[in-house]
């Protein structure tokens, strides 16, 4: 058995139980380490020290809070930026994006502090846990990874019992029964009504977004600055990754842009009810895409899209730190070299769309797309390439007659 473990710490319930479990029962140090991805560190309005001296109390050699949100945004969210992922093709991977985040600071506190392994707090029915674990065992084969909330039989009531015997200082709520994930690439909302899909979410599980009934009615426009693929300016301020995130999200959900609620597969084989909002993260995508069309050769285009789905896949399925998640980068990496430009996004109630984009080195050129006297256009080539286009469909139709002996005949 381990001897001294670094834990995930969130500051809530089930890893603060986790915390005294893991001592009392499995005998080893726990050290607790909170990782800052954007996420509000506490429900209940306490800040990272608040988090830090609760898991002190509840029996952690030692507590610490490491900030990773320029490295999820730049590293980690960029990435998945540029390759436009969206996970079934809507969800843009908010917790599949921070678990490997986590997994290489766990690893990094494993070694600085002399553990012999690591643990987290998921339970056996999620993604989260085969990230953590596939992630850790990948940088670090060497760690054993614990999953105590797996093994340790408890229900919520038992922990809140627990917490109260071992005068662990929490204060959990009732009346929200939901399980949320947070950073700065959005929400993710799931449990309580919303377990069945045919229910809509309740209002109360929206923070980052407003009702489209409450948007203001006045729209507006806000113009995204990006280089190779990377998006750095808002309205001409130049913003490190984090920030921007962040001031687009505001912007866009404000408008309540951004919420998604599907039903989807994850990787154990349930199918879930899954409510985010991600208004900074989808209207970045949705702005990204829009300067592609612009920067990216046809026949380049379509490979990546064909890519993308396939990105989107991988990350949720764990594999971050994965030979094909590298290969994928560097072919993504190799597509932006010149995705420099600026999107103009129209926000309307429930609505960000691009209405205007230009680029550094457009493929677009208006000679060759206008109707207007300055079309720079060979009109007389179309007649031969057409001809030819159709000249394997035309012999079809002449020799094998699929269409009957008379034009239009037949189906
Ligand atoms: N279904 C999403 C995913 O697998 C979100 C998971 C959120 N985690 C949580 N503990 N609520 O990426």
């Amino acid at each position: 058995m381990a001897k001294k473990v670094v834990l995930a710490y969130s500051g809530g319930l089930d890893t603060s139980v986790a915390v005294r479990w893991i001592r009392e029962e499995w005998g080893a140090e726990v050290v607790a380490l909170a990782v800052d991805v954007g996420q509000a560190p506490s429900a209940d309005g306490g800040d990272w020290e608040r988090i830090r001296q609760r898991a002190l109390a509840a029996g952690a050699v030692e507590a610490e809070v490491v900030d990773a949100r320029d490295e999820l945004a730049a590293g980690y969210f960029g990435p998945a930026l540029r390759a436009n992922a969206l996970y079934e093709g809507k969800y843009p991977l908010v917790s599949a994006l921070s678990r490997p985040v986590i997994a290489r600071h766990l690893v990094l506190a494993a070694r600085r502090h002399g553990a012999d392994a690591v643990a987290h707090g998921c339970t056996g029915k999620g993604n989260d846990q085969v990230r953590f674990e596939v992630g850790v065992r990948t940088l670090a084969p060497d760690l054993d990874v614990l999953a105590p909330v797996r093994v340790w039989g408890l229900t919520r009531d038992d922990c809140i019992d627990y917490a109260a015997r071992h005068d662990i200082p929490i204060t959990v709520t009732r009346e929200k029964p939901y399980s949320i994930d947070e950073n700065l690439v959005g929400r993710a909302i799931e449990c309580g009504a919303m377990e069945d899909p045919w229910v809509a979410p309740p209002d109360d599980v929206y923070e980052l977004t407003r009702d489209v009934a409450d948007a203001p009615t006045e729209r507006r426009e806000i113009v995204v600055a990006f280089e190779r693929g990377t998006p750095v300016a808002l309205d001409g301020r130049a913003m490190g990754p984090a920030e921007l995130v962040a001031a687009v999200g505001a912007a866009a959900g404000e408008y309540g842009f951004g919420r998604i609620d599907m039903v989807e597969n994850r990787r154990v084989g349930i199918k879930s009810r899954e409510t985010y909002e991600c208004p900074g993260s989808l209207a970045l995508i949705v702005a990204h895409q829009d300067l592609e069309a612009i920067t990216v050769e046809r026949d380049v285009m379509r490979e990546k899209a064909r890519l993308e789905g396939r990105y989107a896949e991988l990350v949720y399925d764990g594999l971050w730190f994965s030979p094909l998640r590298e290969a994928l980068d560097a072919f993504v990496e190799s597509t932006q070299r010149h995705v420099t430009g600026e999107v103009r996004l129209r926000l309307e109630p429930g609505r960000c769309a691009p209405v205007g984009r230009r680029a550094e080195a457009p493929l677009y050129d208006y000679a060759l797309a206008t109707y207007e006297a300055e079309d720079a256009f060979r009109h007389q080539d179309a007649e031969g390439f057409v001809r030819l286009w159709g000249l394997s469909t035309e012999t079809w139709s002449r020799r094998q007659q699929p269409f009957g002996a008379q034009a239009g005949e037949g189906s």
